[in-house]
């Protein structure tokens, strides 16, 4: 396809979006300026602002103080990729029984390029100085997996590989490297390789290919140790009995696109509301990658133009140009994402923290109503503070992360104590009579819980401390359990209890919708502290 084929918002886009997580990855800093930005894509000021003010529109990219970074939302093209393939879908369960039986770093890569990328990561031991993550790449001849990709390499491949060198791979290459590698991919022939501390001293792993019904290698699974555990054949001899004879061969099947009422495209409405700065064909490029994710094996014209309400012309203009790129590629009728949507983030962003990922949300919270929000999570009979933006201190207690108060006195506690069962309160009940703090407090607390489940909030009116009046919600997970509460806490003299409900309810339970939808989208790769 020639290059005025291309649709050029999504293009430029794709474009701002790699910069910018080339820059994380680099500087290790995530607010980045709109200007660095048009030095390092080379677009005009101009267009970095309008593909910048979409992206933020979609919710990919996060504002503040003149300087933007990646948010979470972003990794929903990467899971549309890791969906498509269905690989960490069929191995994760399998590389987390290794990881536990070997006690050891177990991971999934795929063939990208002259690369070896990660899509799968259970990280047991500690064993390298940098621990590698979901959608980074190797290069080939650096790790285990890259021999067993080459052993399959043709001539083409081989001369793409030596262009590759040095352009995209972080490691210099030395001069034997070649010849070592090409030998290390004809041993890989017998069905395993190795990495005798390619990338790292002290790192070793063994892997072996998974191949679909067709005999094709789809990606390896690596078992990573360390010297001082293991030699490689100590290693090999150890974890390849059991890998051979667990990994599945791999369904290469496209699986039926999950039914759904046709989408309707929201790009015309949201250009009516944003104007000139909205990029409209971006907007739509991007959602037509996200909807690849839907189906294993990726989705054909008919299936994508429905998912995302779009004609069929425009859907396919943005397919090709997607596939022209290396975000997409097709296989008969069918579209998929490739392993190269990774690139976007997904490594900066999978492994962002439990606190980078919420307080922005808190913090904007106590921006609009201007009091402390804190997020919590039941420990035992207490709650556990996980995360806190103070405005100013109204509780005589000093609340920081790590604090414990008793559950059942807490809104937060309340909200978490009625999504269990009443079996589980009761046992968490008696451990902990509740007992009055104020004389304010109620403890009849089993038609409070039942009071808090049904409205879905808890509010606690100066039953924890005298002027103190807190307001909390759940923050559940994409199966609808709770994990974890928030709450704005605010002193008596703010109204009545009725006016401080109406007034941060709403916002309080937006925050949480915004926490619920960042956390689906980073599916595994979290986990609560
Ligand atoms: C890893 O999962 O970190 C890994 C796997 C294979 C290697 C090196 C590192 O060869």
């Amino acid at each position: 396809m020639t290059h005025e084929g291309r649709v050029g918002p999504l293009e430029r886009g794709l474009a701002v979006l790699r910069a910018m997580s080339e820059m994380a990855d680099m500087a290790d800093v995530d607010a980045i300026r709109p200007s660095d930005l048009t030095r390092r894509t080379g677009l005009a000021r101009s267009t970095v602002d309008r593909v910048l003010a979409t992206l933020v529109r979609l919710g990919y990219v996060r504002e503040s103080d003149r300087s933007v970074r990646l948010a979470p939302r972003l990794m929903e093209l990467g899971n549309a990729y890791l969906a498509g393939s269905g690989i960490p879908e069929a191995l994760e369960p399998l590389a987390e029984r290794l990881a536990d039986e070997f006690d050891e770093s177990v991971s999934v890569a795929v063939p990208d390029g002259a690369g070896v990328r990660f899509v799968t990561q259970i990280t047991r031991r500690r064993t390298m100085s940098l621990a590698f993550r979901i959608g980074d790449l190797l290069p080939a001849e650096r790790c285990a997996p890259g021999a067993l990709f080459a052993a399959g390499w043709t001539a083409g491949d081989w001369a793409r590989w030596r262009c590759a060198g040095g352009l995209a791979m972080a490691v210099p290459r030395d001069p034997g490297a070649e010849d070592d590698f090409r030998r290390r991919a004809r041993a890989a022939g017998d069905g395993w390789a190795e990495d005798d501390q390619l990338i790292e001293p002290g790192l070793i792993a063994v892997a072996v290919p998974v191949r679909d019904g067709r005999g094709r290698p789809v990606c390896a699974i690596s078992v990573v140790s360390h010297t001082s555990r293991h030699s490689i054949g100590s290693l090999a001899g150890h974890v390849l009995p059991r890998l051979r004879a667990e990994t599945p061969v791999l369904d290469h099947r496209p699986a039926e696109a999950r039914p759904h009422a046709g989408a309707a495209d929201s790009s015309r409405r949201v250009k009516e509301e944003v104007g000139a700065e909205f990029l409209q064909s971006l907007a739509r490029g991007l959602g037509v990658l996200a909807s690849l994710g839907r189906a294993r094996g990726g989705l054909t014209l008919s299936e994508v133009a429905e998912a995302t309400g779009l004609p069929r012309a425009t859907a396919r203009r943005a397919l090709l140009t997607l596939a022209d790129l290396g975000y997409a590629g097709q296989e008969g009728r069918r579209f998929a994402a490739r392993p190269r949507v990774l690139e976007l983030g997904y490594a900066r962003l999978s492994s962002m923290g439990f606190g980078e990922v919420v307080l922005p949300h808190l913090a904007g919270l106590m921006e609009q109503v201007r009091e402390s929000v804190s997020m919590a999570v039941l420990d035992g009979t207490d709650i556990r503070y996980v995360a806190r933006v103070p405005a100013y201190r109204i509780m005589s207690v000093d609340i920081t992360v790590g604090s414990r108060l008793p559950a059942y006195a807490t809104s937060m506690g309340r909200v978490l104590l009625a999504d269990l069962s009443s079996g589980e309160q009761a046992g968490l009940l008696a451990r902990t009579p509740p007992r009055p703090l104020t004389r304010r407090s109620r403890t009849d607390l089993d038609a409070v819980l039942a009071e808090v489940a049904a409205r879905g909030y808890a509010l606690v009116d100066e039953e924890l401390e005298e002027g103190l009046r807190s307001l909390a919600v759940p923050v559940r997970d994409a199966g609808g359990r709770v994990i974890a509460a928030i709450n704005v806490a605010a002193h008596v003299a703010r109204g009545t209890p009725e006016s401080t409900r109406a007034a941060l309810l709403p916002a309080l339970s937006a925050t949480a919708a915004r926490i619920e939808a960042d956390l689906a989208v980073m599916r595994s790769a979290f986990r609560l502290p």
